[in-house]
């Protein structure tokens, strides 16, 4: 069955089967009278079971699924709203839905929550983010993105900056484009890493990283010289409900603010540079940057919508 857990759920040549197919789509745009009948009979109905708050990922996802022409049944708010506030486990829960549904697409705040549903599930499970886990379906959007800016280009410089201890949206890209393959979908020669010394990035991804033929740096400053030399800045809110007391104190401080993207930083990297960013922002990414030609993370979240709808397909086993 064709979970999606994690970045690993997919190979480099499933994700270009699904970018090829996202590219169709995209082309297309809305066009509900060619993509209604994607789905064409079995499976129709996605579960939509969030347990934390979302914009982007949970109405994509919907969307998708209805443009696709399937229907969506759900929650939006499922510690309060279903029976987990009777005390219900997830693995029961999950096991009556998928009696109902088709595809089951789970955030939860628990890591190896989406694991611990796949595991009991007899419908595919889609992990749309688990605590600092993983959000695989963003890092696929997310690459999506990246390659459509730099479609052939050798050894890209990647920048990661902000709270990248608990940013899962960071820790699945990263893996992402740090994985061995046989069939890479992208080139990259640096990833730097720039965060406070309590805000840094696992060291498993240093790791990861060391065994390729990707350099990387850790630093606990955003300055010019780092816009200079990056071709993707990916920036990130810090995740400040994660935090534990002393995190909580150094990041109600001016954690955003000490990592905001200036005119004046972005004004020092190159004219192809892209910014990116999950949204939602907070300081760290201000709305002046928006009229930037180099800003993609509207198209970012925009292009959600297509790819969220091949892997829709991809999980029903359609394409
Ligand atoms: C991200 C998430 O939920 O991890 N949002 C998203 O899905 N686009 C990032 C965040 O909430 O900071």
């Amino acid at each position: 069955m064709r979970h999606i857990i994690n970045a690993e759920s997919l190979s480099n040549a499933d994700l270009e089967t699904i970018f090829t197919y996202t590219r169709k789509l995209k082309k297309e745009g809305v066009k509900p009278e060619t993509q209604l009948g994607l789905l064409n009979g079995r499976p129709r109905i996605l579960a939509s079971i969030f347990y934390e708050e979302s914009t982007r990922t949970r109405l994509s996802f919907e969307a998708a699924m209805l443009r696709i022409g399937g229907e969506v049944i759900g929650t939006e708010n499922a510690r309060q709203f279903s029976s987990v506030l009777k005390g219900e486990t997830l693995e029961d829960m999950i096991r009556v839905i998928a009696e109902y549904a088709d595809i089951i697409v789970l955030r939860h705040d628990g890591e190896g929550a989406a694991e611990n549903a796949a595991s009991v599930s007899r419908v595919p499970v889609i992990n749309a983010g688990d605590g600092s886990g993983e959000h695989p379906t963003q890092a696929f959007l997310d690459l999506f993105t990246i390659l459509d800016a730099f479609p052939k280009q050798d050894g890209l410089r990647i920048t990661f900056v902000g709270d990248l201890k608990y940013g899962r949206t960071v820790h699945s890209l990263a893996r992402l484009l740090i994985r061995p393959s046989s069939t890479p979908l992208v080139s990259v020669s640096h990833i730097n890493f720039v965060s406070p010394p309590a805000f840094q990035i696992p060291s498993e991804y240093l790791d990861m990283a060391m065994g390729q033929e990707i350099s990387t740096s850790v630093c606990e400053e955003f300055t010019p010289e780092v816009t200079r030399r990056s071709d993707v800045i990916y920036t990130t809110r810090p995740q400040i409900k994660r935090h534990n007391g002393e995190e909580k104190r150094i990041s109600n401080g001016s954690l955003a603010e000490q990592y905001k993207l200036t005119p004046e930083l972005l004004g020092h990297a190159p004219e192809a540079t892209i910014v990116m960013h999950p949204l939602p922002r907070t300081e760290e990414l201000p709305v002046e940057i928006d009229a930037d030609p180099r800003a993609r993370y509207f198209e970012q979240a925009a292009n959600g919508l297509y790819v969220r709808k091949a892997l829709l397909l991809w999980v029903s086993e359609k394409i």
